[in-house]
């Protein structure tokens, strides 16, 4: 069974790891064991991505369908030869401009890549994160690191030690906390196995930073619109659904000053009829909630920041058992398209937006 171990939390220095305990670490990873680790984006679950039997347990312990495909992690660019076939001119412009950092590639597999690591595709997912933990971690094991968000499947992705702890406590030997992670969304996903490098996941790197170094990149309303038919094939485990909270959620859209009241008429009509309702809202619209009865969790007023604090105010509305939660949108510059896809994600695509029916 997946419910066997003794989970260890130790905390790491972000910046400067210990290099004591990054070697016991790594020797876990060696070992075929799980260890989770942070990363700028957020925390992985982690083990030997050529090992099959120590991949198998990361969805064993992820309760993961073989179908969702897992990122190999890596150190150096060397590390690729084991993983894929070919570094075509566009990946290696992609590497120099975005690696390390939140951007993972889409390559040609090579023969020695686990066939569950690919669920079965021609192509492998390849990332070289730039968070010093995640970085000594993967250096000292001297292996790729095959690691999904330290999650339950379907569950929101983990920005903090604690967040992956309550998802996978007894099913990890070891969580490295090194504190909250900075970006907070995941990755950035490009395509470059095909004629035209494609974004399957928008992310911590943006399409305008990526326009800049490819100025044809197909972004994903492109992708949509062009490969209606196979988008789900070409994207593998990215359904509507894919980051959810445990209670039902809606986005609300308009302009600012039309999202509060929005969310206000909102607020009131369910809590008239007995419901506990959460908001996720931005600093700025904080006073005109106050006294409201709402649980509320402010995510800042930058994209950036409420990109970073997403998923913690998902899992305190959650954890605080509110019965529905509504989130307000954000700009969609930069990583605001990373958002407003988590944000869709999380509320299934559920938006609410004046006139009310
Ligand atoms: O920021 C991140 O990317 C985090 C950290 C831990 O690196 N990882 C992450 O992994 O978000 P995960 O497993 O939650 O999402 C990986 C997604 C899959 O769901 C799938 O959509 C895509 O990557 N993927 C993986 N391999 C692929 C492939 N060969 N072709 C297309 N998509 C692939
Ligand atoms: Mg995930």
């Amino acid at each position: 069974m997946v419910q066997h171990k003794q989970t260890r939390v130790v905390h790491v220095d972000a910046q400067r790891p210990d290099a004591a305990i990054i070697e016991e670490a790594a020797s876990l990873l060696r070992a075929g064991e799980l260890v989770i680790f942070p990363t700028e984006t957020v925390y992985g679950l982690g083990t030997n991505a050529l090992q099959t039997t120590a991949v198998e347990q990361i969805f064993a312990a992820k309760e993961r369908p073989y179908s969702d495909p897992l990122i190999a992690h890596i150190a150096d660019l060397a590390s690729l030869e084991v993983l894929v076939t070919d570094f075509p001119d566009a990946a290696r412009k992609l590497a120099h401009s975005f690696w390390p950092g939140p951007l993972t590639m889409v390559l040609p597999a090579s023969a020695r890549v686990p066939r569950l690591i690919t669920a079965g595709l021609d192509s492998v997912a390849v990332r070289m994160p730039s968070h010093p933990v995640a970085q000594a971690l993967i250096r000292a094991a001297a292996l790729p690191i095959a690691a999904p968000s330290a999650n339950r499947f379907m569950h929101i992705s983990p920005t903090t030690a604690q967040h992956a702890l309550a998802d996978l406590m007894g099913r990890v030997a070891l969580i490295l906390d090194g504190g909250p992670c900075t970006v907070g969304v995941e990755s950035t996903i490009v395509d470059l196995s095909g004629p035209t490098p494609t974004i399957l996941r928008p992310g911590g790197v943006s399409l305008e930073a990526l326009r800049v170094i490819l100025p044809t990149i197909m972004s994903p309303e492109q992708r949509t619109i062009t490969h209606n038919d196979n988008a789900t094939q070409k994207a593998p485990g990215q359904m509507l659904t894919h980051y959810s909270p445990r209670v039902p959620a809606f986005l609300v859209e308009g302009t600012p000053e039309e999202m509060r009241n929005t969310m206000q008429a909102e607020v009131q009509r369910r809590q008239a009829t007995g419901q506990r309702v959460g908001i996720l809202i931005a600093d700025e619209d904080v006073a005109s909630f106050q006294g409201s009865g709402a649980h509320i969790y402010a995510l800042g007023n930058a994209p950036e920041q409420a990109a970073a604090r997403l998923y913690a105010g998902l899992r305190v509305l959650e954890d605080a058992e509110v019965e529905v939660i509504l989130c307000r949108n954000f700009s969609e510059q930069g990583i605001g398209l990373a958002l407003r896809d988590r944000l869709l994600k999380a509320t299934g695509g559920k938006v609410l937006r004046l006139p009310l029916a």
